[in-house]
C-alpha cells in the first residue's frame, strides 16, 4: 500500500479512475491531477458536448493527449434526425482517427451502459463533477456502481461548500437541496464515498447569472459586497483537482467530508481587491452592494445553468 508524505496509508491505485464532467470547468483541474499522479484514469465525455461546444473538444483532445483513455457516449436525448445524422456522421470519424482508443456507445444515463463500462474497465474510484443542472443524473451512475461491484470510492460532485451545514436562499437552495439529494443515496446505497467541500475557485466573486468560468477579473471597478470585510476560503483550480485526487485515495476520508481550507488564502473582498491592484498597478473605484441588492438582483435566477 502506498502513502502519503505524512506516511497515511493511501488505498490501492491497482483499479482504475473515471471522472465524469472532466471536460467541464472543475472536472478538467480533477482529470489533469489525475494524469499528474499517474493514474489509470478514464474520463467520460458525452459527444453532443463537443459537437456544440469547441473548447470541450479540444478538453478532450488536451486529456487524451496526456494519457486520458476517453470514453465517449452518445445522448439518447439526440432523437431527431438531423441530430442522429451528425452523430452517425462523427461516430464515424472518431472511430477512423481514433483507432488506439476505444468507443463506447450509450448514455450516461442508462443504467446498463454505465454498469458494462465501470465492470468491463476495472473502475475503482468514480469522481464526478457533472454541472449544475445534471447534479441528478448521478441517481442512476449510482445504480450503475452498486450494480457493477466495481467501485470502491465514489465522490458525487460538490465542489462547494458543506451543503448539510450551509443554509442559503433561493436560488442556491434548490442547487443545494439536488446535491443533499444526492448525499443521502448515496449513503442509504452504502457505496464508500467522499465528499469534497473545496469552498470558492480562486476567482473574484461575481453576482451576474453567468458560468464562474466566463468570470473576468474586474478591470473597470470593484462591486464590493456589504463593507467588504466579511472573509471566505479561495482555492486554486489545480489545488482543487490535486486535493481531490489525493482525497479519493486516502483511507482517512473514506464517508467523510474533506474541507479545503488553506488559511493563506482566507481573504476578504476588500483584500482581494487590494492584491488585484497590486497586480495591475492601478486602483479602481469601489462600489458597494448591499445584502438586499445581491438578493433583488438573483431573484429568479436558475443556478443550474451556470454551476
Ligand atoms: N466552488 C466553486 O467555486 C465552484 C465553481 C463552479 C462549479 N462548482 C461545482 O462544481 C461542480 C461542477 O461544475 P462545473 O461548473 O465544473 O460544471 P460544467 O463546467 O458545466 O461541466 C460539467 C461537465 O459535466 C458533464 N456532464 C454533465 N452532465 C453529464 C451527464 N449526464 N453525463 C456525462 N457528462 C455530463 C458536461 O459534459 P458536456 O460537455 O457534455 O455538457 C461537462 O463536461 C458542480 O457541482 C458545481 O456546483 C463549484
Amino acid at each position: 500500500m502506498a502513502s502519503t508524505a505524512a506516511g497515511h496509508e493511501l488505498a490501492p491505485t491497482t483499479g482504475a479512475t473515471l471522472v465524469v464532467g472532466g471536460t467541464g470547468y472543475i472536472g478538467r483541474f480533477v482529470a489533469e491531477a489525475g494524469l499528474a499522479l499517474g493514474h489509470a484514469l478514464y474520463v467520460l465525455v458525452r459527444t453532443f458536448g463537443p459537437l456544440v461546444c469547441p473548447s470541450r473538444a479540444a478538453t478532450a483532445a488536451a486529456l487524451r493527449e496526456k494519457g486520458a483513455i476517453i470514453l465517449e457516449v452518445i445522448m439518447h436525448e439526440l432523437s431527431s434526425r438531423l441530430s442522429c445524422m451528425l452523430t452517425s456522421i462523427m461516430m464515424m470519424t472518431m472511430r477512423r482517427r481514433r483507432r488506439t482508443s476505444d468507443v463506447f456507445q450509450g448514455s450516461v444515463n442508462d443504467k446498463d451502459f454505465m454498469e458494462k463500462t465501470l465492470r468491463e474497465n476495472n473502475i475503482h474510484v468514480v469522481i464526478s463533477a457533472v454541472g449544475g443542472e445534471t447534479i441528478l443524473d448521478q441517481l442512476c451512475l449510482l445504480d450503475a456502481i452498486l450494480a457493477a461491484g466495481t467501485v470502491k470510492r465514489f465522490l458525487p460532485s460538490e465542489f462547494g461548500h458543506d451543503i448539510d451545514k450551509a443554509n442559503p436562499v433561493e436560488p442556491a437552495l434548490s442547487l443545494y437541496n439536488r446535491k443533499r439529494r444526492v448525499r443521502r443515496a448515496v449513503e442509504a446505497a452504502g457505496v464508500p464515498y467522499t465528499y469534497i467541500c473545496c469552498n470558492s475557485i480562486a476567482g473574484w466573486p461575481y453576482h451576474d447569472n453567468k458560468h464562474p468560468s466566463k468570470a473576468a477579473p474586474p478591470l473597470d471597478r470593484f462591486v464590493i459586497y456589504g463593507d467588504g470585510s466579511v472573509r471566505a476560503f479561495f482555492v486554486a483550480g489545480s489545488d482543487i483537482g490535486k486535493f481531490t485526487m489525493r482525497s479519493a485515495f486516502d483511507s482517512r476520508t473514506v464517508n467523510r467530508a474533506v474541507h479545503f481550507r488553506p488559511s493563506c488564502n482566507f481573504i476578504s473582498m476588500n483584500e482581494m481587491a487590494s492584491l488585484w491592484e497590486r497586480k495591475i498597478g492601478r486602483t479602481l473605484p469601489r462600489v458597494s452592494f448591499t445584502e438586499e441588492d445581491l438578493l433583488a438582483i438573483a431573484k429568479g435566477w436558475n443556478l443550474g445553468s451556470c454551476f
